[in-house]
């Protein structure tokens, strides 16, 4: 039977019919789930109930898995499979971590509009993001998850402004995400591990022919221009494609799978009650190739 769709954001996010994603699917139906994605590149699955283990494997359906920057890192850690990344404010004990944790403060970059490791030189394809605990609502937000619409945000851009952003880069590094919210302890080695990455500014998606903004906060400056003019640039691109319009925001239940291609989105969590346990899985998919060896 065909997965259904249910619009949430006009052509950008849609809801799926049920389909217990914890056993094995067909491959049509892998292959209309990938449909419905790159109409919909946020489509959000309910009342899921998934390990890990189910987790990696129905993500490993659609290309070779990420291991994220924190799951590369030495030490114990509290999820087992190195492909599921920890979207938690938890530790490797269970319990919330301190407001004054590296570890949570890092992850915080989480909170500023981006795109997944746009700062690797090969960039992820899919975010599938499960959500295990939610915290309660909190004055300053409720752990929503919020996703922009790049297409949309590139096709209301001035025809001269397309034109002019068409063929510019821009260097991608994950340090200039992290100083914007001023954390800059990275552990020993990493600056070195993860140098900053050139990235097409608009990439255009094979599937449906439309081109797209890749914007994220890693993006640092353009390629060949002043850093301060580039960053610029940077900033007004950002305010025009997060504006109200191009936005659908996420409310998590618990269950909830939520899909999305970071190709063409970008996405931020909202702030939430610290004191008390949130904890999202996630697995995500590799591309192949860098975005400047795609045609544009
Ligand atoms: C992510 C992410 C935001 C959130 O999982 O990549 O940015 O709301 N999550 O947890
Ligand atoms: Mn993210």
């Amino acid at each position: 039977m065909p997965i259904q769709t249910k619009e949430l954001h006009p052509g950008f996010a849609a809801e799926a019919s049920f389909l217990d994603l914890s056993r094995p699917l067909e491959a049509d139906t892998i292959a209309e789930i990938q449909a419905a994605i790159d109409a919909y590149p946020v489509l959000v699955f309910r009342d899921q109930n998934l390990t890990d283990a189910q987790l990696r494997d129905f993500a490993a359906r659609f290309g070779p898995l990420e291991i994220g920057r924190a799951a590369a890192r030495p030490g114990r850690r509290r999820l087992a499979i190195p492909q599921i990344g920890d979207i938690s404010n938890l530790d490797e004990d269970n319990n919330v971590r301190s407001l004054d944790d590296r570890r949570r403060l890092d992850s915080l970059g989480n909170r500023l509009w981006h795109t997944d490791a746009s700062y690797m030189p090969v960039p992820v394809v899919l975010g599938l993001l499960h959500a295990v605990t939610l915290p309660p609502p909190s004055p300053f937000g409720n752990g929503e998850t919020e996703f922009a619409d790049m297409r949309a945000a590139y096709d209301a851009l001035p025809q001269a402004t397309k034109d002019a952003v068409d063929p510019l880069v821009a260097e991608h590094d994950v340090f200039w995400s992290r100083a914007q919210i001023g954390f800059t302890e990275f552990p020993p080695g990493e600056r070195e591990q993860y140098p900053p990455s050139p990235q097409r500014l608009v990439r255009r998606q094979q599937a449906t022919g439309r081109k797209s903004l890749y914007l994220s906060a890693h993006a640092s400056h353009i390629s060949g221009w002043p850093v301060a003019d580039g960053r610029l640039l940077l900033l007004d691109l950002n305010a025009h494609a997060t504006q109200a319009r191009f936005v659908y925001s996420h409310t998590w239940r618990v269950g909830d799978l939520v899909i999305w291609d970071n190709r063409w989105t970008m996405h931020r969590g909202r702030p939430h009650d610290e004191n008390k346990p949130r904890d999202l899985r996630r697995a995500t998919t590799l591309d192949t190739g860098s975005t400047l060896e795609q045609a544009a």
